[in-house]
């Protein structure tokens, strides 16, 4: 699959099939991750991959509530629902999640991490993967508690939690806003 195919038909995937997700796929994903660009050439991104799926459970219960703990003037009356259901897993039940963590205090951490991701998403597109980034698990995981689950040191800071899986099915397509575009020409 050429670029443009991954770019244009890379889509949120939430419903995989019980198909494991190999090691050595894992690791060329990460190795298209780490192709992106970063701040001053820093490279400071690490990857937890989880694929324990007690670990899965437990991180979803906890950011559900944490969310709902912490933030409950800042969610809809929908999220609300959906995060006070027990059967709902923030993860779909996908077989892996990789968790992107910046390792150093940057004001690019973000960037940086955002772009890891997004290399990740188009190659696991390109493999036949699907990928969602789960924004649902960032409050939970920035916290010591977060970090600790991940077992990642204190000075860790998760930025993007992406599930990776084999699609069920296709998923539609979500159409484009048209780009707000000003052109400043001489
Ligand atoms: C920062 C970020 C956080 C997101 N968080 C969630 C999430 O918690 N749960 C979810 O189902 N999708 C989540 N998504 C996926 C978006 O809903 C999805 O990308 C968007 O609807 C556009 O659809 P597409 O990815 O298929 O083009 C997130 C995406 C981003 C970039």
């Amino acid at each position: 699959m050429d670029l443009k195919e991954a770019i244009y038909t890379r889509r949120a995937v939430r419903e995989f099939t019980a198909e494991p997700v190999d090691e050595e796929i894992l690791r060329q994903l990460i190795d298209a991750a780490v192709q992106a660009p970063s701040a001053v050439n820093q490279q400071p991104w690490s990857f937890c991959v989880v694929r324990d799926k007690a670990l899965l459970a437990r991180i979803s219960g906890e950011a559900k509530e944490h969310m709902l703990r912490t933030s409950p003037a800042a969610l809809s009356h929908h999220f609300q629902d959906i995060l006070s259901d027990p059967k709902f897993d923030i993860f779909y039940r996908a077989p892996a999640l990789i968790v992107i963590s910046s390792v150093v205090e940057s004001p690019w951490a973000v960037e940086n991490c955002a772009l890891a991701a997004e290399n990740l998403m188009l190659a696991a597109r390109a493999a036949g993967l699907g990928t969602c980034w789960i924004g649902f698990a960032q409050t939970w995981l920035v916290t010591p508690e977060g970090k600790a689950a991940l077992k990642l040191p204190a000075n860790y800071m998760p930025v993007a939690p992406i599930i990776v899986g084999y699609p069920k099915a296709a998923p539609p397509a979500v159409p484009r806003k048209e780009p707000d575009i000003h052109w400043i020409d001489v």
